[in-house]
């Protein structure tokens, strides 16, 4: 029997409770299919650093390299500064694991989660790349006297890999088309992304090429979601789209993302934060690193399996007052209705 190794970082907050769940999604599934699961707890986040002054021990992360893929709660802790965590434990895997990918799917999986007028599931179906590794997140922040100085890096082989990556994913789409959204306009580093875009693009002349400005690219997301197919961008700007999005296909209760190096461990996670003041009382919704969890399955190659949890959630989501915290639903009980669903399908 094929069994993977999974790593289960649930980090602060709301997130260790809604790691539970996904975890309890994937057993489900692999004993359905007939794979095996043998997870890894690091407990690595606020309390760990409190507790041991270090974020993630040099031990734990090489072992983390040779897992086959990591599911991530939340991290971030209002008693730190904002970005000691965050950069400290989600940018160390993202960088030193070099997961040049953030795939962002944002799918509305029913017309009553949208709070656009009349947009239906057909109209909100789009797949983010968000290059994860370089941009603002990997400048030289420099400080002088007068001003400070925030470095945005671009490499040629970093633009290029993810632009490719975005094609590749472009072709396996029915819409077959791909928007590059920069600010090329604006931020004059920029234009090695389109150039890259369209030197890439001559090797798929079956894909559509669209451009679209970030500022534009947020309207017309609102206004014509449905022109959207596939959509490549830097880190910075699919940071910021991407809720934009999350709140499109009904809130962060459903948003889910993969932190990926084609190949290599993995990491998967729900978009949202860690929201310490719902901590511990079961009111986070577990939907959307349950699909964190599907998304994870489909990098394992278990597409099928894939496929069936979120098929699974797409049957649960009628069944829930409300998709954000405080649904009236427990965490718990969230994870054991797709779990029931799995097992009815
Ligand atoms: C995200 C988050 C992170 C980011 C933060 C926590 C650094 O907003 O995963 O989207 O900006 O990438
Ligand atoms: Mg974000």
């Amino acid at each position: 029997m094929k069994t993977y190794r999974i790593g289960a970082l649930g980090g602060d907050g709301i997130g260790p409770e809604v790691t539970v769940e996904g975890l309890k999604v994937l057993r489900a599934i692999a004993e359905r299919a007939g794979f095996g699961v043998e997870v890894t707890d690091y407990p690595f986040g606020a309390e760990y650093h409190l507790e041991h002054k270090e974020l993630i021990p040099d031990a734990a992360f090489s072992e983390m390299k040779d897992l086959d893929a990591i599911l991530m709660g939340a991290i971030g802790d209002p008693r730190f500064e904002p970005g000691f965590l965050e950069f400290g434990i989600v940018g160390r895997l993202r960088f030193d694991l070099d997961l040049y990918v953030n795939l962002r799917p944002i799918r509305l999986y029913a017309e009553s989660l949208c709070p656009l007028k009349g947009k239906k599931p057909e109209d909100l179906d789009l797949l983010v790349v968000r290059e994860n590794t370089e941009d603002a997140y990997r400048g030289r922040t420099i400080k002088e006297d007068n001003r400070v100085i925030q470095e945005m890096v671009y490499t040629h082989a970093g633009t290029e890999r993810i632009i490719r990556y975005a094609y590749e994913r472009a072709m396996t789409r029915p819409g077959k088309k791909l928007t590059l959204v920069d600010k090329a306009n604006a931020i004059r580093a920029h234009d090695l992304y389109r150039k890259t875009f369209e030197r890439v693009g001559e090797e798929y002349p079956d894909i559509r090429k669209d451009y679209a400005y970030i500022d534009a690219a947020c309207m017309w997301l609102i206004k014509n979601p449905e022109s959207f197919d596939t959509v490549v961008t830097t880190n910075m700007f699919g940071d910021i789209l991407t809720d934009l999005g999350a709140a499109l296909q009904g809130g962060l209760g459903v948003a889910a993302g993969g932190n990926i190096h084609p190949g290599k461990v993995s990491v998967f996670e729900p978009i949202h934060g860690s929201a310490p003041k719902y901590k511990g009382q079961k009111k986070a919704n577990p939907i959307a690193t349950i699909l964190a969890a599907g998304m994870m399955l489909d990098h394992l190659g278990e597409t099928e399996s894939a496929n069936r949890v979120e098929e699974a959630v797409i049957r649960v989501l009628p069944k829930l007052p409300s998709l954000g915290t405080d649904s009236g639903v427990p965490t718990d009980r969230i994870g054991d209705m797709v779990v029931e669903e799995l097992a009815a399908g």
